[in-house]
C-alpha cells in the first residue's frame, strides 16, 4: 500500500502543475502559437516497464513467477512481506539468515542500493543499483510480479 501510494503521489502532484498552469496562463492568440508540451506520460505502467527493463539485471540469478525455481539466488514470489531468507529449498548466506530483515519497500531499497553494505556477508554478488529511480522501477515490477 505505501508503495502505491509512493508512486501515486507525483503523478497527483504532476496533474496538479498541469491544471493550475492552465488558469493562469494567458490566452493564446495567433501571434503568441502555443508551445507544444512535449510529455512522456509518467503511468505506473511506464514505471514497472521500466522496472522489468531494469530487472534484466537480475533474471539471471532470480525467477519472480510463483512456484519459480531457485537458481544463483532464491526464487522471488511473495518476497514483500516475507522474512529475508525464507525460501524454502535455497541455501543462504549466514549473514542473510541471521538478518532479521522484512521485505518491504524502505529494507529493499536499502539492500537494492548496496546489497554487500546493507546484509554484510551476503553472497548476493550484485553491485546495486545507484539510482533511486531504478530502484523504485525495480521495485514496482517486482510488487506487481511476485504478489498474488
Ligand atoms: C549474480 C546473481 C544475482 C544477481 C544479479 C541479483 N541477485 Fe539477488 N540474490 C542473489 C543471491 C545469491 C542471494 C542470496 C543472498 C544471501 O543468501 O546472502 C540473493 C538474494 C536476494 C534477495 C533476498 C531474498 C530472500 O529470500 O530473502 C532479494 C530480495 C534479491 N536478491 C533481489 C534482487 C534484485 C531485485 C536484483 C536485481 C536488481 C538481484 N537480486 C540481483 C543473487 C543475485
Amino acid at each position: 500500500m505505501t508503495l502505491l501510494l509512493r508512486f501515486a503521489l507525483p503523478l497527483a502532484l504532476l496533474t496538479t502543475a498541469c491544471s493550475g498552469s492552465d488558469s493562469t496562463s494567458t490566452p493564446q492568440t495567433a501571434s503568441t502559437p502555443a508551445t507544444p508540451v512535449v510529455t512522456t506520460p509518467v503511468t505506473a505502467m511506464s514505471l514497472e516497464e521500466r522496472g522489468a527493463k531494469i530487472y534484466k539485471r537480475c533474471r539471471a540469478c532470480h525467477t519472480l513467477d510463483q512456484d519459480g525455481r531457485n537458481k544463483v539466488g532464491p526464487n522471488l514470489w511473495g518476497i514483500y512481506g516475507a522474512k529475508a531468507g525464507e525460501k524454502e529449498g535455497y541455501a543462504y548466506s549466514k549473514a542473510m539468515l541471521a538478518s532479521n530483515i522484512v521485505w518491504d519497500q524502505e529494507t529493499m531499497d536499502a539492500y537494492l542500493k548496496k546489497p554487500a553494505e546493507y546484509v554484510k556477508g551476503t553472497k548476493m554478488s550484485f553491485i546495486g543499483l545507484k539510482k533511486q529511480e531504478d530502484r523504485d522501477a525495480v521495485q514496482a515490477y517486482m510488487l506487481a510480479e511476485t504478489t498474488p
